[in-house]
């Protein structure tokens, strides 16, 4: 269990109205959680302080060899008035996993779940209310040794900042266009596309600018070797509906294991809708949409919950999915989701966690 030092500002800041549109990631709340780590000594000096810049040496080696990762869930007021979130324990898990891959220091999970627990409990205030609105965790760490040489850093900060947030894409639940990148690719097996690692975000960009550039939100991206079989959108897993069955990417060592993707594969599960977690190729989705069987695509992400695919271009051919509207289990996913997340259904798979 952590003893974390709590130092409460004394100039807090203005609420967001609940008129605020909540662009994703532009509000931060009254206060931010730090700890540090030095090698030989471990985790120290957990702290809640205000939100503030820090400081860093030039030399840090984030700044050079990117060594960073970052997390994202999210907490909500339940009309009953709990705080709930959502399925801290697979953050908490991925971080390890990515902190492994990228040779940085694990954090106790109990320990990981009891800072955002207690940073959310002093910010409950900032937890907005409007429907399609959350409080963002953003938990991410980074290494601070002031150092040139190329090897893991000595020592590491590890930060919690909270953002109230509306939705991802400007575009809400509606649907979006998505690019399918064919020159630039995110990852590769045995890379560190399957951790969360800003680096992997930075890679995504040149093709981002690309696909925007050309009136698309989002880029798609195929695997490295083949540039034949989907991967995933950056910041979410990629799921289509043909014929009947939702099917999805394998996790194959290049792709994120999203919490939002592990619980629409149980809901579907669930629902006695077949899921296949395999090889997907771009010509497969082709062939889907030629001959009419390709009944739904949509994303799923913590940032963008169940989002829609309305359009998917690939070279010359412009996928239209469907009429370009909702599709019935995106909105029956996202329906059920957002209910459990925010208490409305019964959470028979014990998914959601009270702060208190
Ligand atoms: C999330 O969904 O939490 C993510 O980390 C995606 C992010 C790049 C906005």
């Amino acid at each position: 269990m952590l003893d974390i030092r709590i130092e409460r500002t004394n100039r807090p800041k203005e609420l967001p109205g609940e008129d605020n549109p909540l662009v994703f990631g532009k509000i931060f709340t009254d206060h931010m959680f730090i700890m540090d780590y030095k090698d030989g000594k471990g985790w120290y000096d957990a702290r809640i302080i205000p939100y503030q810049p820090i400081s860093l040496e030039p030399s840090a080696m984030v700044f050079h060899y990117a060594q960073e990762m970052f997390e994202g869930l999210k907490a909500y007021k339940a009309k009953d008035g709990r705080i709930l979130l959502f399925r801290p324990d697979m953050n908490a898990k991925r971080t390890n996993r990515t902190c492994k891959r990228l040779c940085m220091p694990e954090i106790p999970e109990d320990d990981f779940v009891q800072a955002i627990k207690e940073l959310v409990n002093i910010d409950k205030a900032w937890i907005p209310t409007r429907e399609g609105t959350s409080l963002y965790i953003r938990p991410f760490m980074i290494a601070t040794s002031p150092f040139l040489g190329v090897r893991p850093s000595l020592t590491y900060m590890f930060m919690i900042i909270l953002s109230p947030v509306g939705p991802y894409y400007p575009e809400g639940l509606n649907p979006v266009k998505i690019w399918i990148e064919d020159e630039y690719v995110r990852a590769v097996k045995g890379g560190i596309g399957e951790a969360k690692a800003g680096g992997n975000y930075v890679a995504s960009l040149k093709a981002q600018v690309k696909a925007h550039e050309e009136g698309y939100s989002q880029v798609l991206w195929l695997d490295g070797v083949h540039r034949k079989y989907i991967e995933e959108v950056g910041a979410m897993n990629i799921f289509f509906k043909i014929n009947g069955v939702v099917v999805t990417p394998e996790l194959n060592g290049s792709i994120l294991p999203g919490v939002t993707r592990d619980s629409v594969i149980r809901l579907c599960n669930e629902w006695g809708i077949k899921v296949e977690e395999r090889k997907v190729s771009i010509d497969e989705i082709s062939d889907a949409h030629k001959n009419g069987t390709l009944e739904e695509v949509f994303g799923t992400g913590t940032a963008a919950v169940i989002s829609p695919v309305g359009h998917l271009r690939w070279e010359d051919d412009v996928m239209q999915i469907k009429d370009g509207g909702i599709g019935e289990l995106s909105q029956r996913l996202y329906d059920n989701l957002t209910g459990i997340q925010l208490g409305e259904i019964p959470d028979i798979y014990n998914w959601t966690v009270e702060v208190r």
